[in-house]
Formats: C-alpha cells, structure tokens, sequence
C-alpha cells in the first residue's frame, strides 16, 4: 500500500524515537505486502468519501495506478467514464457511504455490464464511533470491492443444472407413472378380458348344457308322441282292418266299407302325425338345400299342420347368401317362433320374412295374436326355454335378438346377424 510520506526530520528525533519510527515503517510496509496480495480491492476512504489509500489490485483490474486514483470518489474510480446522473452504481455507493459514516458496515452486491463483472462491496468503518456523537465520530471507513463474477457464474450454472436435473426428473416422473399407469390399465384390460372368458366359457358350457337337455326333452317327447299317436293311431288302424277282415268272411254282419274308409281316415292321421313329428326334427333339406330352402320348406308344411293360421312367408335370402355356421340357428329360431305362435298366439295370421342385405342377414315373425301382457313379459321370458334358446343362440353366433309383444296385438321377433364382408 502506498503511504503518504511524512517527512519526518532525522535530527530531532532521539534513538529511541528512531528505534520505533522505524517498527512502524515496518509493519505499515508488511501490512501494505498483505493488502497487495488480497484478491480484492481494498481502499481506504476519508470523511469526504475520497481515496487515501489503495492497494495494487487497482493496476490488476486496470483501473489506473496506486499513485494516480489517490483523492478520487469511488465512483469515479469503479465507472471511470461514467457520466450517467442515474447510474445505479453511484446511487448504491451514496447509500452506503452515509451508513457507513455513520457508524454502521453494510455491504451490496452490483453487477456491471460494462465489464460484465459481479461486484461485491463491503463498507466498514475505521473506528468504534458508532456510540460517539456525529461531530467526534471518525468518519473514515474501508470500501473492499470484490470480484464475485466466478461465484456467481457458479451459481448460475448450478441454478440452471439443478433446475434441468428437476425437469429431467419430473419428465422422468411422468414417463414412469405414464407407463405405470398403462400397465395398470394393460392388467385390468387382461384381468376384463379374463372374466369375460371365463363368463363366455360358463355360458357356453350352460348353453351346450341346455341343449343337451333340449335334445334329450325332444327324444322323450318323439318317444311320447310316436307311442301316444302314432303307436295309438296304428293299434287303432290294425283293429279296424281287423274288423274289416271279419266283416268281409262273414257279409251277413255288415259291410266293412265304412270300416276300411275309417281306417284310410286314420291312416291319414297318423300320418299327418308322423309328418309334425318329422317337421320338428332336423330336416335333412337343411344340408342338401340349404337354410333358405329348409325354412320356406318348414312353413310349408307348418301351415298344413296348423290350417288354423295363415302363414306369410317371404324368404328372399338366397340359399348361399346364409352362411353355414348360422344356417342352423336361423332354421331353429323360425321353428321355435312358428311353434310359439301355434301354442300361444290363438293368431289367425303370422309373418315370416328372412332377407339379406348387405353384410345383415335379418329374420322378421311376427303375428295377430293375443300377444302377452306387458308385465307378464319378464317372468315368462324367464320361464321358457324358448326364446331363452333364441337369444343365446343369436348371440353365439354374432346376432342380436330382439322380442316385443302387446297385448291383443300381437307378438313380434326379430334377428339380425352381421356378416364378415368375405362372409357369404
Ligand atoms: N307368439 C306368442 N304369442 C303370445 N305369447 C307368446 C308368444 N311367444 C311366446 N309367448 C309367451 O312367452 C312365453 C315364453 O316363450 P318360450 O318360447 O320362451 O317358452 P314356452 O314356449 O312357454 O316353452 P318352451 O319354448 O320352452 O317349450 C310363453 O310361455 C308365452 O307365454
Ligand atoms: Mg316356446
Ligand atoms: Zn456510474
């Protein structure tokens, strides 16, 4: 640190004086080597606010020499050029200035986009005169400017890295609960798609049940109605031949004419029997012709059956236009329609009409029956067999069933299947 020299006259001093005149140049100089090799600007200031002493860090920083910036203000030190009434920079310095001299250090930070520099600078007071009155109060003090460019650009840095590091994590976050949440939603899509495996498997084998069940109801009922009518209506025929045979060796009884025309009567029952019998179980005209065939051939010989009710068929699908996996699902459901209408309806006339168009395959019954109740609607559904047969079966096979009925109207069904478009 350069001193002011006092001249100090060699002569008028004793050894002693000497002695500790020379201790103080000593330390002033070990003390001026110190603040040389601090790292920061340290000047001391006096009363007015200028420069008394400096140290070399002022020629590191270029902002002129030791010697040459004694007696100027700090700003005019700090800004060399600046002429800006407004300067933040000196506004800062005044401020701190006052409080310093009045006893109190304080410190601020200041970045100069001149120099692009961040500056710290620290204002302490020389003396204790914090307590002493404004007038005896040494009013001296200490300005050290320091460069906290490097500090600063560290943090920064580490704001900037940080604040990337807590995106990185937060995308990361969400990627994960993102794929976390898909995952979830994969095992509850499996653990559904189980379920309906599981319900479709039970209601297959319920199914599959059923119609074993129905198979076997049709046997016995075959074996009933071959026994009860068939069986009966031939024993009858045999006994009336019989009695035929008696009455044409012995004339004188009678004459077996109408004897022999009852027994074409009955023969004609039974096989009008044998026929209805014949109608409910599979028609061999379902393979050799095809569905269409089968059910307009179905009809047929249900309105022989039941001359009480007039049928209306309209069948303009093509044999080839239903496809064999359905073929017999349709032909079921027309039957068990039609026998619907003979053993509830009390109709006079029923509707069948099976079309194709497009990839939909639809099948309309209908008829003028008494139709049911609506609230006896649901029970029955439930009851029956039948319709529930229907349903299923449509179902199964890609269809939709769907089944109104008002009472004294009339009864109405309809199915609707969806083809494949390669389907045919
Ligand atoms: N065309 C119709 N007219 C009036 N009522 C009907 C008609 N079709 C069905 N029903 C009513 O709906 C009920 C259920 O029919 P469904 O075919 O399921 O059973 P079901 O014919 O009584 O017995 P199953 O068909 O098992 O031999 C019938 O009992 C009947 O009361
Ligand atoms: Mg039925
Ligand atoms: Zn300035």
């Amino acid at each position: 640190m350069a001193l002011k020299k006092k001249t100090v006259s060699a002569t008028t001093l004793n050894a002693n004086d000497q002695d500790r005149l020379g201790a103080i140049e000593r330390a002033k100089h070990e003390w001026e080597g110190t603040a040389d090799a601090l790292p920061a600007l340290v000047c001391l200031l006096n009363d007015k606010g200028l420069i008394v002493r400096i140290n070399r860090v002022v020629e590191h920083w270029h902002l002129g020499t030791v010697g040459g910036v004694i007696g100027r203000e700090s700003h005019a030190l700090l800004h060399p050029n600046c002429h800006d009434p407004q300067c933040e920079l000196a506004r800062g310095l005044r401020r701190a200035q006052s409080k310093v001299q009045r006893g109190k250090p304080n410190e601020f930070e200041f970045y100069d986009s001149l120099s692009e520099q961040n500056w710290h600078l620290n204002f302490r007071p020389i003396g204790s005169g914090e307590n002493l009155p404004l007038a005896v109060r040494d009013r001296r003090f200490v300005l050290v400017v320091a460069d906290v460019s490097a500090l600063r650009r560290t943090q920064i840095a580490l704001q900037r890295l940080n604040s990337s590091l807590e995106s990185r994590v937060q995308l990361r976050t969400r990627a994960l609960a993102d794929s976390n949440r898909d995952l979830r939603n994969e095992v509850a899509r499996r653990e559904r798609a189980e379920l309906e495996l599981r319900a479709s498997h039970n209601d297959l084998a319920l199914l599959s049940e059923q119609l074993i069940q129905a198979q076997e109801r049709e046997r016995r009922r075959i074996a009933l109605e071959l026994h009860d009518s068939v069986g009966q209506s031939l024993s009858a025929v045999k006994y009336t031949l019989e009695r035929a045979v008696i009455l044409m060796q012995r004339p004188a009884l009678g004459s077996a004419e109408p004897v022999l025309a009852l027994a074409v009567q009955r023969l004609y029952e039974t096989a009008e029997s044998i026929r209805a019998i014949s109608m409910n179980l599979r028609p061999q005209m379902l393979d050799d012709l095809g569905a269409a065939s089968a059910i307009a051939w179905f009809c047929r010989e249900f309105s022989e059956v039941y001359p009480a009710i007039t049928i209306h068929v309209d069948v303009s699908a093509e044999n080839t236009e239903i496809p064999e996996r359905i073929a017999i699902h349709v032909f079921r459901s027309v039957q068990e329609l039609l026998n619907n209408v003979a053993k509830h309806s009390k109709a006079k006339n029923a509707w069948v009409r099976l079309w194709r168009d497009g990839v939909t395959l639809s099948l309309d019954v209908h008829d003028d029956g008494v139709g049911m109740d609506q609230s006896a609607t649901t029970p029955n559904f439930l009851h029956g067999t039948g319709l529930r047969n229907i349903r299923e079966r449509a179902e199964m096979t890609g269809g939709q069933f769907a089944y109104s009925s008002i009472a004294e109207k009339g009864t109405s069904s309809q199915i609707q299947w969806q083809m494949a478009i390669d389907e045919n």
